[in-house]
């Protein structure tokens, strides 16, 4: 099984499958980085809601830069975590006044932003700019230490970089976004956490894990 086969196996799912959200109608940078915010700490059907609510409230970085502060907690009341919330519009304040509006268009870049780690600024990179870098966060961690029977402990920080390390070569160059976002919806679908069902995967041929019956063994996490 070669990389370019998984590539093209995950890319033709995700294009017949793959879910229709609302924050992937277009891959302006402000909706994608919202989007990628909200789903930190929540699911993505309450996410949905949120979503449109804000965009509506808030369409573009320079209104969300300018809001009051008492709008955008009240956008975002029973989200949670409302730092989150005042990150969003301190970076937005940041990219209007230290950036002229001009989004930074590397992982590398975006990371200088407030509240932007590694898993975001990998999303926004890939899916906005096409930028051919992973966006590990607990999907990818479980769906490739599956496919690749990986047995760092995520539990442990610098178990990210190697996982980063070990995906870079396999994300499409052509299709960044799309491959991430593929990873995302496989680990909310047939490679869950729980009730999964990597017999119905379409990358079990991919999948060392399901292949010596495995799968519960993955990813390998301590507890805290
Ligand atoms: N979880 C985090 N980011 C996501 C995205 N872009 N689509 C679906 N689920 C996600």
């Amino acid at each position: 099984a070669t990389i370019r086969e998984f590539r093209r196996t995950l890319l033709a799912w995700y294009d017949q499958e793959g879910r229709n959200l609302p924050w992937r109608r277009d891959h302006e940078p402000y909706h994608v980085w919202v989007s990628e915010i909200m789903l930190q700490q929540t699911q993505v059907n309450t996410v949905i809601p949120y979503y449109e609510n804000f965009m509506a409230t808030f369409p573009t970085v320079t209104a969300l830069a300018n809001a009051e502060q008492a709008d955008l907690l009240k956008a975002w009341q029973g989200l949670g975590y409302y730092s989150r919330a005042r990150n969003l519009q301190r970076a937005a304040q940041q990219l209007v006044t230290d950036y002229h509006g001009e989004w930074p268009r590397t992982a590398a870049g975006l990371a200088d932003l407030v509240g932007i780690g590694p898993y975001t600024a990998g999303a926004i990179a890939s899916i906005a700019f096409g930028e051919a870098v992973p966006a590990v966060d607990g999907n990818a961690f479980r769906v490739f230490s599956r496919l690749l029977l990986i047995d760092d402990d995520i539990a442990k920080p610098q178990t990210r970089k190697i996982f980063e390390q070990v995906i870079q070569p396999i994300v499409d160059p052509e299709r960044p976004g799309a491959f991430n976002q593929a990873i995302m919806d496989l680990g909310s679908s047939y490679m869950t956490a729980k009730n999964s069902d990597p017999a119905h995967s379409p990358v079990r041929e991919f999948d060392a894990s399901y292949r010596e019956d495995r799968v519960d063994e993955f990813p390998v996490k301590t507890k805290a």
